[in-house]
């Protein structure tokens, strides 16, 4: 198997709602299969939910990149899946996260957002790169907390 690693990112449209209970039960269980998975398919990388969407960042091995988004796109908790951006990266940007979520906290929720209105909140504006960088920035706040 070819071990060069790739970076897929996509984003798509929450199909949970966003009310309280009913989005964080859904959250943790795909959180809690995510790590499982991701941890056996050696992928890292970091999720992110506002304002009724997903994007997430994957990375890992190609062939097993291009499987979990198999599995993540045929998934009912979301809809319009957009690939953004698959990639060759020379090492890992997510190196401790077989998954992480992040934009829960309110400044994520607003740092997200600025970069929303700078794009009319419309994240199929946003590039693979703009989200890619979003989202490493926010995991390296994260981390710093
Ligand atoms: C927004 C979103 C992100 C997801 N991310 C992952 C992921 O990173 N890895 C993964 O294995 N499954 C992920 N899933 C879950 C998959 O869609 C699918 O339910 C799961 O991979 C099935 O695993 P199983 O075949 O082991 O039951 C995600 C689902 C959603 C809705």
């Amino acid at each position: 198997m070819d071990n060069s690693l790739y970076r897929l990112v996509y984003y798509s449209r929450n199909q949970i709602g966003d009310d309280g209970a009913a989005f964080s039960s859904n959250v943790d269980e795909i959180l809690a299969k995510s790590q499982v998975n991701n941890l056996r398919d050696e992928i890292t990388g970091a999720l992110l939910f506002n304002a009724g969407c997903f994007a997430q960042v994957l990375e890992g091995p190609l062939e097993r990149v291009e499987a979990a988004f198999e599995r993540i796109q045929q998934d009912e908790r979301h809809g319009e899946v957009s690939l953004l951006a698959v990639d060759p990266i020379s090492h890992r940007y997510f190196p401790n996260w077989a998954m992480g979520f992040i934009g829960t906290s309110e400044a994520h929720a607003k740092r997200f957002a600025d970069v929303g209105s700078s794009s009319g909140f419309d994240p199929s504006r946003l590039s693979g790169e703009q989200i890619h960088t979003l989202l490493r920035d926010l995991a390296i706040e994260e981390e710093a907390a």
